[in-house]
This record gives structure tokens, sequence and C-alpha cells, in this order.
């Protein structure tokens, strides 16, 4: 271990949320509805029918979750903000205690000496504008989203030094146009990529006026980032695997940071009739707004081989437990059967990871290739703003939660950081997801993330009471001597 450098003084320990999955209080103050309003009272797309109606009531309890941050020590707070807080109706009419809540949150983190990061959209689109213009398929919602982040730079520019555009652009795309699995519920590649295209656009207007407004501020969007590994040494499964890296990853990441598409999935669109609609002007704007920093969230990644899947097996991978940065989330489906073009790749079983309960691999070391390889792609800061592990805890009958299953994960992970920051890659700081334990969107209450317990199930709120874990005693003290002896 002395070979590792240490992290650097000012590095940011945090804890992460997002506003859907922790507020509840769903229509109070002047709230508008979101698509997830709406979504999860579809029967059979959440578990057991759960929804963030009252999740565990952040939005009434924010000064009893900050005060356990600050008890911990926490540097840097991530949370996002509900757009149909701020307008109810997605654009026009700004609703001031929507705005005053989050100015409150944002006052009470500053007094802890608690470093804000905002994520402007987490995935709560405003429900007025889905049904008026289709959501992020028409260019109108551009413009409501630059009114949307210029009443909050307006606000809080001067408080809050990181920002963050959108989260997992890859995810929520893949998951809302082409598994339906996610608002607005569509199984539609061609709709994915023109959505996708505009969600671009809104990313660089946003960054663009950020620079007006707030010149001091750090801006940038957050990713969900995969390694992916061939599954051999076969030239073919390794050409497969650059396949996979350049459509689940750098399909994103090259437009955030070189404004343009990658050329060979572009093409392999274009080919298929999916590619998006470019118009006039569309690639002017996306290299006019070079983020900060990129945010990576970090869960696992993913092994390719090259693709001989037949198109009937697919639909056993249909399932709503596949995660998020799975190499076939996003293959366009006629892609996945033998294909006389650009077979492009096939997901496939890694022999050497384990699985949590949910079947995610366990990857501390792809953690470290993750941001090794995002670095060297695209030389920006990078700030990890997602990673932790999902699990079934218990109360003993003590009332304590022994997670040390949780604390052996990140402490895994933060291990392949360090060695990352030894590497040469420049880090911010590091969000373990969650503070407190939240709604998951698909999975209710019994997967959980944080560090302090929330008591409450599926069905029955309790007195949702908090009780720090003990993952949350050792983050602490991994934060106090800045995880110099992990
Ligand atoms: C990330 C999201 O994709 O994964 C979070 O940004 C989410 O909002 C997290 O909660 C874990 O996902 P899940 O499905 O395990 O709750």
């Amino acid at each position: 271990h002395d070979k590792l450098e240490a992290f650097p003084e000012d590095f940011l320990w945090g804890a992460a949320s997002a506003a859907y999955q922790i507020e509840g209080a769903f229509d109070a103050d002047g709230k508008g509805p979101s698509i997830w309003d709406e979504f999860t009272k579809i029967p059979g797309k959440t578990f057991e029918g759960t929804n963030g109606d009252v999740a565990i009531d952040h939005y009434n309890r924010y000064k009893e979750d900050i005060r356990l941050m600050s008890e911990m020590g926490l540097k840097a707070y991530r949370f996002s903000v509900s757009w149909s807080r701020i307008l109810p109706d997605g654009e026009g009419k700004v609703n001031k205690e929507g705005l005053d809540f989050y100015e409150n949150l944002v006052d009470e983190l500053i007094a802890y000496n608690i470093e804000p990061v905002l994520t402007l959209y987490h995935w709560d689109l405003p429900l007025a504008l889905q049904e008026k213009y289709k959501g992020w398929e028409s260019r109108e919602v551009i413009q409501a989203f630059k009114q949307y982040c210029q009443v909050l730079y307006g606000r809080l520019g001067k408080k809050v030094t990181y920002w963050v555009t959108f989260n997992e652009q890859n995810v929520f795309t893949s998951m809302g146009y082409r598994w339906a699995s996610h608002p607005p519920n569509a199984t539609d590649t061609k709709r994915l990529f023109e959505a996708n295209h505009i969600i671009n656009l809104a990313n660089a207007e946003a960054i663009k006026l950020f620079r007006k407004m707030v010149p001091k501020g750090k801006i940038g969007p957050s990713f969900g980032y995969g390694p992916v590994y061939p599954l051999s040494a076969s030239p073919d499964d390794v050409l497969a695997s650059e396949n996979a890296t350049d459509f689940n990853n750098s399909w994103w990441l090259d437009v955030y940071c070189k404004g343009k598409y990658p050329t060979f999935t572009f093409k392999q669109l274009e080919r298929k009739g999916i590619a998006p609609t470019i118009e006039s002007g569309d690639l002017e704007l996306l290299k006019q707004a070079k983020p900060d920093f990129l945010g990576i969230n970090y869960y696992h990644g993913g092994t390719v081989a090259q693709n001989k899947i037949e198109s009937k097996s697919i639909e056993s991978l249909n399932d709503k437990n596949f995660s998020a940065t799975d190499p076939y989330l996003m293959q366009p489906k006629e892609e996945q059967s033998q294909s006389p073009e650009v077979p492009m790749f096939q997901s496939s079983e890694n022999p050497y990871l384990n699985k949590t309960e949910w079947g995610w691999e366990i990857d501390p070391v792809g953690f470290r290739v993750a941001l090794r390889e995002v670095y060297a792609r695209y030389d920006l800061p990078l700030f990890v703003t997602e990673n932790g592990l999902g699990a079934k805890d218990m109360v003993t009958d003590e009332g304590t939660i022994e997670d040390d299953y949780r604390i052996d994960y990140l402490n895994q992970h933060i291990m392949e950081m360090k060695k990352a920051v030894t590497d040469g890659v420049e880090l911010i700081g590091y969000c373990a997801w969650s503070f407190t334990d939240l709604l998951s969107w698909l999975n209710g209450y019994k997967k959980r993330y944080g560090f302090v317990y929330v008591d409450r199930t599926e069905q029955d709120e309790k007195e949702m009471r908090r009780i720090p874990k003990k993952s949350y005693h050792w983050y602490k003290e991994l934060i106090a001597d800045n995880g110099e002896n992990i």
C-alpha cells in the first residue's frame, strides 16, 4: 500500500441521491407531476407497485438527513433537483416554494461545510412536457430545459460550484425508449436515437448558458460507464469489444467531449435507418459545449464476444433485472441476430467475476480500468458521482445493521480508485450511492444502498426512522484520514 499515492487534500468524499428516490411530497407546495409519477402507477412496472409519492420523506426531513451527513464528516453531497418543483408545467410559471426548498437545502449543506453537487436532470421530466411535446422527442423541450437551467443558475449559481447536467443519459434513454422499463415506456430504437440527440443538444445548451451565468462554476454530465472486455483473445472477440465500447460508451462521451458522434456506430445506425436526424447548426452547438469534468457512475462493465446469437434467444434477456451498463442494453434488437453486415457484438458471461444478489458483476478492477480509459480518452478531470452496492439489509435484534458486505465492496472499489489516482487519473471526488436508503426505481426498498438505514418497507411507511449502518461509521473513519488506511 505504501506505494500508493494519497488522495488530494481537498478530495470530495461524498454520497449521492436523486429527487424522485428520496423526496416524496410529490404534490406538495405547488409541485407539478413528472413522468415518473405517472409511470410508476402503471401496473407491473415496479416491484409491488412502489412509487415515490412519499419515498423516504426527505422533503420534510432534509435537516435531519444533513445533520447525519455532517456527523459523518461528509465533504460533498450530490442531489438532484426536481424540475417540476421549479416549473410545475415544465416551462412558464416558476414555483417559488420549489426554489425555496432547494435554496434552503443548499444553505443547510453550506452551513455544515458540505459541498453541494447539484444534478439538473435525474430522469423526472415534467409530465406536462411529455404530454404537450412528446418529451425529449421534440426540440421544444430544449427551450424549456434552458429556462429551467436559467432559473437555477440565477438562484443558486453563487452558492453551488459543481453542477451535473444529465444523469446517465445512456441508461434513461435505453430503458425508456428501447426496453420500456422507464418512461416513456417505448421499444423503438429510431425514437431512442432521435430523443438522445435532442438531449445532447439540451446538454450543450445548458453548458453554454452556464458559461455566461456561472463563470466560476464547474459543469459536466454524469455517465454510467462500463468497461468492455473481450471474452477471449480471438481477434473477432476483440473487434466485438471495440464495437461495444464504441456503441455503449463513446456514443455519448465523444459527443460530450469532442462534439461529434463516433464514426463506426453512426454509419451502422445509418445503414439500419435509425441514425439521428442532424440539423444544420447541431454539430457546431455540440462542439461549443465541452464540460469541465466528467461524472462517472460505476457499477460494473460487461463482456462480449463475436455476435453469433440467434434472434429468438434475445427475449430471455429482456427482463427487469438487467442493469444499466450491460453491453446488450444499447444494441438495437435487430443487430443481435446474425447480420451479414457488421455483427457488432454479443453479450457474454464473465467467468472471472462474482455477482451481487441482483446479478450485477462485482468488478473493482474494472473501476480502475474505467477511470483510466475515460481519463486517457478525454483528458478531463473525473468525478465519481455514483458507486455502491445494492443489497438486502437486515436489522439485528440489537437494532444495528451489520453491512460488512457493503464495507467490503466499497473498500475494494476505493482501493482501485486509489490505484487509478496513483496511475495519474485526475479525480475531484467520490460520491457513494447512496447516503440514506432510498427508493430503487424498479426494486422498491428491498434493494438498499445507503449508509443510513431507513426503516420502511414497500407496504408500510412506519416512522421512516434513520439508523446509521456499520458502513456509516466505516466511511466516517475513511473520510477522517482521507483514505490513508484502506
Ligand atoms: C443508477 C442511477 O443507474 O443506478 C440511480 O443513477 C440508481 O438512480 C442506481 O438508483 C441503482 O440502480 P437500482 O436499479 O439498483 O436502484
